[in-house]
């Protein structure tokens, strides 16, 4: 199941299709000197590192969209199982959660009963998120943070995942088509695919960077880079072609 969740576009949410089901064969289909990291997102994310648990803070807008995104998942994936866990879930499913940050998203769906594997590309992300857990000791169990990019976590090993969640991260990757590929590569067959970024609107420029970065300073100058957004129609002419069954679009 694929459920796409596109957020910071304009129009009112809507469901364009049911949830969507994709076959991932496991063979690598990209070549091992291409990358999805670029180096100057590194940088900038490196910089805020120390900031991902402040609620007030830079990553305030992440904090807030918990309430929205972790509720979609979980959901979404009930739908997909037959057993249900009172007060654990997601308890039996494996996610792999790329782009994890500081594990905004990755502890709840930790503590919904999921394993999480939550892997990023930066240090001082993971080293923040590994931190953060461990004042948890229920987490500590759930969770596996790994400093990587997916093409490497695809080249490495043959995990498979129930779940493979993407949030706000798609729109600061480089070789979009080949971080999808890698996506696929690593969800079972019959799993499920959440993808959340902003959408590539007139609208998003003047709220997400010109308001956002130069007036309010809300994020640091250089965060979003206005030609990296993603339009659903663009996502989906990249997912389209590879699923066997049912796109969820959400928009808001
Ligand atoms: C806006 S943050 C989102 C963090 C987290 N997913 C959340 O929503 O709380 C984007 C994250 O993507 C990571 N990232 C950047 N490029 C990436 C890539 N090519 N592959 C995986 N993660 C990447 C960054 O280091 C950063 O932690």
């Amino acid at each position: 199941m694929v459920g796409l969740d596109e957020s910071g576009g304009n129009g009112g949410p809507r469901a364009e299709r049911e949830p969507c089901f994709i076959l991932s064969p496991w063979k690598r289909s990209h070549s091992t000197s291409q990358t999805t990291v670029d180096s100057r997102e590194v940088k900038n994310f490196q910089a805020l590192a120390h900031t991902w648990w402040d609620e007030c803070g830079k990553f305030a807008p992440l904090h807030s969209m918990n309430d929205l995104r972790v509720p979609f998942i979980r959901d979404n994936l009930l739908k997909t199982s037959a057993t249900h866990h009172p007060g654990k879930p997601l308890s039996g499913m494996k996610i792999l959660d790329i782009g994890c940050g500081g594990g905004l998203l990755t502890e709840p769906l930790g503590r919904l009963g999921a394993s999480v594997v939550g892997i990023d590309p930066v240090d001082e992300n993971v080293k923040i998120a590994q931190h953060h857990k461990s004042f948890d000791p229920v987490l500590d169990g759930r969770i596996q943070y790994r400093v990587c990019s997916l093409e490497d976590t695809v080249d490495e090993s043959a995990e498979s995942f129930d779940a493979v969640v993407a949030s706000e991260v798609v729109e600061h990757v480089n070789n979009l088509e080949m971080f999808i590929q890698c996506c696929y590569q690593v969800l079972k067959p019959g799993g499920s695919l959440f993808i959340t970024t902003i959408n590539k609107t007139q609208l998003s420029y003047a709220l997400g960077i010109v308001f956002a970065e130069r007036i309010a300073g809300i994020v640091p100058k250089g965060t979003h880079t206005w030609e990296k957004f993603v339009s659903p129609e663009k996502l989906e002419s990249i997912l389209e072609p590879n699923m066997v069954c049912r796109l969820k679009l959400w928009q808001e």
